[in-house]
């Protein structure tokens, strides 16, 4: 990835340029030039005028001058990535990762929109609090910023949800955010009713933790993966499934790591159904947790190999929805404990675009399923409207991308507060060069050069 310095918030804050935005003149304008530009099905060459933070104009040539230019022959401009799934944590959580450092991250990895999980401290399990947090990330973020919200079955509760802009409910079937009693199917109910009558979202971990519980002496990751059974993860998906077909609410299964699960979820063939993958749980194994321990401890957890070959050659095909990073930060000393008591979790903003792209350049995945895995689809399946595509009025996010520059995965230099990766050492083809923003440029070649407060706080339902 090639930065120059292990960046902090400090580092970020000594680097910030003031944007030539201002109240009266608004914001500035970006002519971005002869580049290789995604549209639709492929790539053509031309210029993307940027005006008031909205794409005004896609041409082979734009004569009109603009506050600013880029002039990118060598570069290949994507819509800006979404990610439906990270864990900003901020609040009592800074420790591990703060609106900043998560967005600065995110810039840095070609993210221009992120949707934030409930499980902060304090959990975002009311309006309220969804108030409080968003709040909170306004005036701190470099990338738009949008929150999920804790599964409730408090109807009331979840309309208030819904009208303070949460994307999603999220139900956490290892152990709910909010206290529900989840193995009673009526409580489940309540929550996919309520869902539905909100018109919300209920996006979902899928693992059945009581009916599958981890039992016996863990003395190695490995083990613990083995115990952490996959049958947990599908028998969960084809109960919500069974609740969910009478009601007709939308759900989102969140990182879905086995071809069985997929299959279950690309069976039903209602609109009403969506379905997630990561980097990871496509790209590595259960023999990985044997080299690496803690760095690749997550949940899912990783699974065989057979079973992440058989899940990439889905997603090439087509059958995932949409790729999240579930970027989720903790610090070195909460995950290198013994397996039953490490944090579950790694940081993933920073290298799922590289690790795609060299996919892309290995044959292994075409650019326009990558671009509808990250942009195009969790655009339509979190209804932004006006992202995830590169067309005239369409929002001023963009990624400019060198497809054939060379790099390698290395965490010190990573802007989240997490310094690790399973995927350290990696050699990579297709590097992040510039990410814009609202039509501003946050990110340039290893440096955060925006302002934070350049992201919007993204509502739900809201579309400008
Ligand atoms: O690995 C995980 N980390 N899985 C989860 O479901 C939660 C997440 C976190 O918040 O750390
Ligand atoms: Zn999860
Ligand atoms: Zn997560």
């Amino acid at each position: 990835m090639g930065y120059s310095s292990a960046p902090t918030v400090l580092g970020i804050l000594k680097h910030l340029k003031r944007s030539k935005s201002d109240e009266t003149s608004g914001l500035p304008s970006l002519l971005i030039r002869d580049a290789h530009i995604w549209t639709k099905n492929d790539t053509t060459r031309g210029s993307i005028l940027v005006e008031q933070g909205k794409i005004r104009r896609i041409a082979r040539n734009i004569t009109e001058r603009a506050d600013g230019e880029i002039l990118a022959q060598r570069l290949l401009v994507l819509p800006g990535l979404i990610d439906g799934h990270v864990h900003l944590r901020d609040m009592k959580l800074s420790y591990k990762e703060d609106f900043t450092t998560g967005t600065a991250a995110a810039a840095a990895g070609g993210f221009t929109s992120v949707i934030d999980m409930p499980n902060s401290l304090p959990p975002t399990d009311s309006a309220e609090r969804l108030r409080e947090r968003a709040e909170r990330a306004s005036g701190k973020i470099l990338v738009n910023v949008g929150f999920h919200s804790a599964a409730l079955n408090d109807y009331d509760e979840v309309r208030a949800m819904k009208s303070a802009g949460a994307f999603s409910m999220k139900l956490y079937m290892p152990s709910p955010i909010a206290s529900l009693d989840i193995d009673d199917d009526k409580v489940v109910i309540q929550v996919l009713n309520a869902a539905k009558q909100a018109s919300l979202l209920l996006t979902v971990h899928a693992e059945d933790a009581t009916k599958f519980p981890m039992t016996g002496e863990i003395r190695t990751f490995a083990e613990m993966v083995r115990l952490r059974r996959g049958i947990a993860e599908t028998s969960a998906v084809r109960r919500i499934l069974r609740l969910q077909r009478p009601i007709g609410c939308r759900v989102h299964f969140c990182h879905i790591s086995l071809p069985s699960s997929l299959s279950a979820i690309s069976n039903r063939s209602s609109g009403h159904v969506s379905s997630e993958v990561t980097p990871p749980h496509t790209l590595l194994s259960q023999n990985q947790v044997k080299r690496l321990g803690w760095k690749a401890w997550m949940l899912p957890p990783l699974r065989s190999h057979k079973d992440t070959r058989k899940l990439f050659r889905a997603m090439k095909m087509g059958i995932p929805t949409t790729m999240a990073t579930d970027h989720a930060p903790h610090t070195v000393k909460e995950k290198a404990r013994t397996p039953r008591k490490s944090s579950p979790g790694i940081p993933g903003l920073e290298t799922a675009l590289p690790l795609m792209l060299t996919m892309v350049n290995k044959g292994k995945l075409s650019l326009g399923r990558l671009v509808s895995l990250l942009a195009t689809n969790p655009a339509k399946v979190f209804d932004l409207r006006s992202k995830g595509r590169l067309e005239n009025g369409a929002d001023g996010d963009l990624v400019l991308v060198d497809l054939k520059k060379r790099g390698r995965i290395d965490p010190d230099k990573f802007f989240s507060k997490a310094h690790y990766s399973p995927f350290e050492g990696w050699k990579t083809q297709g590097v992040v060069h510039t990410t814009i923003v609202n039509g501003l440029v946050v990110y340039r070649e290893g440096e955060i050069t925006g302002e934070p407060g350049i992201g919007k706080v993204l509502k739900s339902g809201r579309h400008v």
